[in-house]
């Protein structure tokens, strides 16, 4: 037996999609990169924006036709599409045979091997000798209490959950043990962690001590919880990257109002002064969303201005779309599609742009890296930054480790390097 999985949407997505593979691996069911060599076809969805479920559905369209030749595929949908729209989709297609919500998220290897009629003959975690990869993902939170007005995830995953800290650094020691090198912690809000007498603070500092554990990132940060403290961690543990995902959504304090963001600009412009201060090489990528109800085109003057000001290693930026059940939804939607298209454009020019100045003015530098992969002869690593860089292999024992790196040339998301 062998599984396909396509998953759709954030980080926590992808973790728990890698769960789902491994455990499905200590059954025997191995995994393909073709949909069509599958007896097992998993879609997990995302429901962030109506884009990603359109994209789920044309899947499914797929593997329903592939179905159609080969009746014996299994069809297995989870995310929060199944939670959101799990009888819809199971009307829409008929060939779907499961759907699994995210209360059932920890039991879906037991339901698909039900479904599938699978024998584990070798559940333990601690047998799985593959996947030896170097960044593993370890979810911390689940769902989130914040309500930003516009975002679907607090109706989808539900209420904000901090998970017990010695399972998380449990978890994160056997993959350390399992080849790990870099550690990220996943969380819609990971800045309002608490489990009992713990802190996100106390968390990350148990983690550090975690010997062979060389990097340690984390994400999602909330401008709104983002304490001095963290920061002043941030700067003096050696094992946390000099990175930070920090959504800013807008610049204009009217629509950071309406979308319920809780904190102004100008406590966000505090906090990048802030963390360049404590970190003076950190790199702070953040999400914009343009076009929210009411953006007029001083608002969004506001949040390009700001771009431009800030100047982030990185950005991900968004088209507003409404999202059922969310309070912006009944805000009527404002700006025009190609309004929308035009502001988005915008942004994006100007963060390439500021992202190949930003890689231009490393060239010369020497940065630490972690390798990755290496494939081809070519090394794939990453700066504390975050920054891809790729280096020609002299030595296949160089993954995993940490190589000190003279940067030779720059391009907009990647840099190529000598090892010194
Ligand atoms: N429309 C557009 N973008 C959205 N995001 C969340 N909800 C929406 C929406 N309804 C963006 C935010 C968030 C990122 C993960 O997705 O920028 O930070
Ligand atoms: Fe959505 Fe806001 Fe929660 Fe992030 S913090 S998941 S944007 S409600």
């Amino acid at each position: 037996m062998n599984y396909f999985i396509e998953t759709i949407g954030c980080q926590m997505n992808m973790c728990e999609s890698d769960k789902l593979g491994l455990a499905l691996s200590t059954y025997g069911v191995s995994k393909v990169n073709i949909l069509q060599e599958a007896n097992i076809v998993i879609l997990n969805t995302c429901s962030i924006r109506a884009q990603s479920e359109q994209k789920a559905f044309s899947f499914l369209g797929r593997a329903e036709e592939f179905k159609q030749d080969n009746p014996n595929t299994k069809i297995i949908v989870m995310g929060c599409m199944a939670e959101r729209i799990g009888f819809e989709i199971k009307r829409r297609f008929k060939s779907v045979d499961l759907i699994i919500v995210s209360k059932d998220i920890d039991n879906a290897v037991f339901k698909i091997a039900d479904l599938c009629n699978l024998y584990n003959y070798n559940y333990s975690f601690n047998k799985i000798e593959d996947f030896p990869n170097i960044i593993r993902y370890v979810t911390i939170m689940r769902g989130c209490d914040n309500y930003c007005s516009y975002c679907v995830v607090p109706f989808v995953r539900g209420r904000e959950i901090s998970l017990n800290d010695l399972d998380i650094l449990e978890e994160s020691s056997l993959l350390v043990k399992k080849g790990a090198k870099e550690i990220m912690l996943l969380g819609q809000n990971v800045n309002s962690y608490r489990y009992k007498d713990f802190n996100f603070i106390s968390l990350i500092k148990n983690i550090a001590t975690i010997n062979d554990l060389e990097r340690i990132r984390f994400m999602t940060n909330h401008p709104k919880d983002l304490s001095d403290e963290l920061i002043g961690m941030m700067a003096t543990e050696s094992k946390v990257c000099s990175h930070i995902h920090l959504p800013m959504q807008s610049a204009s304090n009217k629509i950071l109002k309406a979308m319920n963001r809780k904190y102004s600009y100008g406590h966000y412009i505090d906090l990048v002064k802030k963390l360049r201060m404590a970190i003076p090489d950190i790199s702070i990528t953040t999400d914009i969303i343009v076009g929210f109800p009411g953006e007029t085109k001083e608002d969004f003057e506001e949040t390009f201005k700001a771009v431009k000001e800030i100047r982030f290693g990185g950005l991900y930026v968004f088209r507003y779309s409404p999202r059922p059940n969310t309070k912006a939804a009944n805000m009527p939607d404002s700006v025009s599609l190609e309004e929308k298209k035009r502001r988005h454009r915008l942004i994006l020019e100007e963060s390439n742009k500021i992202s190949v100045e930003i890689a231009a003015s490393m060239v010369g530098s020497t940065q630490q890296v972690l390798a990755e992969k290496i494939e081809n002869g070519i090394i794939e690593a990453r700066t504390r930054g975050g920054r891809k860089v790729f280096v020609k292999c002299s030595n296949e024992k160089d993954l995993g480790r940490h190589l000190n790196v003279t940067i030779k040339e720059a391009k907009i998301n990647s840099l190529f390097g000598n090892i010194i």
